[in-house]
């Protein structure tokens, strides 16, 4: 069986990286890796790879940044000749990115069998971009493989057929569980004892000045009492930047490699976030995490986890905050089958599909 998997963002390649391995060992695959181009700096991309084990994608379509129609378009119009040429059995793609999405309806309008890795998750916000890629995958896709009961639920109410649903857990686990051991190697390189990490890059949080304006004095409150290391995605710098916005004695980082930015998330005090995965990672490290955001759509990591939505609600984040550096820190357990085996338990289904 020929599989075709498609990646464009650094959340994707973490998910890519297990199932890529896992298929590798059964002689019944072929594959072909395409990488949109969506990110395409090195250190959100080419480091992630190296680190990960990932070949070199065998198709590069160097979108890049635009608009969400543009980049969903451009990813749809170069992605279409290939899959095309390449006539695969099966595409599976990954997340909730807009590459996914752009694939998803490549695929389908061509009558390719689409997978959809990491099915099911919904925040029931729609202001949300990637909540309409998830909707929108999951309807085309033909195989849902889902990280927890709540997705099972979620899809079963969208009227997605139970056969095509398959239970399979969270695959960026498998990736932590391969590399926490070379990140619990990793030297603290200068970084202090006990710290906050901070990640920020939601349009609803970085978008609008005056809000990211309020959310970076918070934080600017918090490194008062504590270091405040805070790796920017582009996106959030260039706002920065552009906004000439004062970040203080806020240790602003590059975005760090997958191994380096897993050592900070497991020897942090707590981790506040706007990001999805770094929820479930902080849930399975038992690191407490402070999210940005109203909703989300991983609320097995709130009602299992280690993690906390404050919102954009300042009083809230520090009140939390001060309860964890307080030792009064909110308890959590892995939730079930994040266990570093859910490739192997896709690569068991697509030998019988
Ligand atoms: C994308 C995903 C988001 C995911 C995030 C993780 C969508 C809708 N969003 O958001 O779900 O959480 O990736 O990182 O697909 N840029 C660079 N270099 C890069 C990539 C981006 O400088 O390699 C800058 C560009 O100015 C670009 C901006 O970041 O316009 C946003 O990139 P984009 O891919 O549109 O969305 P992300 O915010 O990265």
């Amino acid at each position: 069986m020929h599989i075709l998997h498609i990646v464009g963002a650094r959340p994707n390649f973490m998910k890519l990286a297990p199932v890529w391995r896992a298929l590798q060992g059964h002689a019944c695959f072929r594959q072909t890796l395409v990488h949109t181009g969506q990110h395409y700096d090195s250190g959100m991309s080419d480091i992630f790879f190296q680190q990960l084990g990932i070949p070199p994608a065998d198709v590069n379509l160097a979108v890049g940044s635009g608009s969400h129609a543009q980049q969903t378009a451009d990813v749809m119009a170069r992605l279409e000749p290939v899959v095309i040429e390449r006539k695969p059995d099966l595409v599976l793609v990954y997340g909730d990115v807009n590459s996914t999405v752009a694939a998803a309806l490549v695929c389908s309008k061509l009558h390719i069998r689409v997978g959809h890795v990491e099915a099911g998750l919904r925040s029931g916000d729609r202001a949300m971009p990637e909540e309409i890629n998830r909707l929108v995958t999951d309807q085309l896709s033909d195989l849902l493989f889902t990280p927890s009961e709540d997705a099972d639920a979620n899809l079963q109410r969208e009227g997605i057929a139970p056969e095509k649903i398959h239970r399979v857990g969270n695959v960026m686990i498998d990736s932590l569980v391969q590399l926490l051991p070379a990140a619990r190697e990793c030297p603290a390189n200068g970084f202090p004892e006990k710290y906050v990490l901070v990640t920020l890059h939601r349009p609803s949080n970085v978008d609008d000045g005056a809000v990211l304006r309020e959310i970076l004095s918070s934080l600017l409150a918090i490194a008062d009492e504590l270091p405040v290391l805070f790796p920017a995605h582009p996106r959030t710098q260039q706002r920065i930047t552009n906004l000439g916005l004062h970040t203080g004695q806020l240790q602003l980082l590059p975005p760090l490699p997958y191994v380096e930015f897993l050592a900070l998330q497991s020897r942090a005090v707590a981790v506040i976030t706007d990001s999805g995965g770094i929820q479930e990672e902080t849930t399975y490290l038992g690191v407490p995490c402070l999210t940005v955001r109203d909703s989300t759509e991983r609320p097995v990591t709130v009602s299992t986890g280690t993690n906390i939505l404050v919102g954009q609600d300042r009083n809230k984040l520090g009140r939390e905050l001060r309860n964890i550096l307080q030792g009064r820190a909110k308890q959590g357990r892995v939730p079930p089958l994040w266990d570093g085996r859910t490739a192997d338990r896709i690569a068991e289904v697509l030998q019988k599909v």
